[in-house]
């Protein structure tokens, strides 16, 4: 089976949709951020405080073509891709062109797409994002979501609207689209 790639914006659910899909579908899971806080030793406000967002970003593609290559000398967790897995990227990765590429050879590209107003109620606490941090929550993602829904959209192989779905009903669509394409 195709490795599947979950993209969308911070608070889609990515990784706690990923996480569950992998587990029920008996599949390797990966987050890209979690592989490069492993791999840096520090967490993304961190990176982003000390080394700034162009280098995380190089770290994205860079943690993306080790996916790729299944380099796992680069992959600070062995993440066994030689079978299929669930992957989680950040919600900035597929805005790199590069990325976008990259993505579309590591596997399907799966859109969670969240509402503002859920996305808004979501994040309203969260420490852990620097670009959400400071400022009013709504105007970032409003203006975040402006210059990226195109960018997902165009990327997905699957777009899935995940306000009012559940787990159980995204799991289907998505095992019905790769049944479809004999993915
Ligand atoms: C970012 C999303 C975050 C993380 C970083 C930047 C973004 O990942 O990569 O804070 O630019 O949207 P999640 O989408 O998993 O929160």
């Amino acid at each position: 089976m195709s490795n599947i790639i979950l993209i969308g914006f911070m608070g889609s659910g990515k990784t706690t949709f990923g996480k569950w899909l992998a587990g029920s579908w008996n599949m390797g899971f990966c987050d890209t951020d979690e592989l490069i806080e492993a791999k840096e030793d520090r967490t993304i406000n961190d990176i982003f405080s000390k080394k700034g967002e162009e280098y995380f970003r190089d770290l994205e593609t860079e943690m993306i073509k080790a996916l790729i290559d299944e380099r796992v000398d680069r992959v600070p967790q062995n993440m066994g891709l030689t079978e299929s897995a669930v992957i989680s990227v950040g919600g900035g990765l597929p805005v790199r062109p590069v990325n976008r590429e990259l993505m579309h050879r590591l596997g399907i590209c799966v859109y969670l797409r969240t509402s503002k107003e859920e996305l808004v109620r979501r994040l309203q606490s969260d420490t852990t994002r620097p670009l959400l941090a400071g400022g009013r929550l709504e105007e970032k993602i409003s203006s975040l979501m402006a210059a990226r829904r195109d960018i997902y959209e165009s990327v997905a192989d699957l777009i899935l609207d995940t306000d009012n779905m559940s787990f159980e009903a995204m799991a289907d669509t998505v095992k019905r689209t790769l049944a479809q394409r004999k993915l």
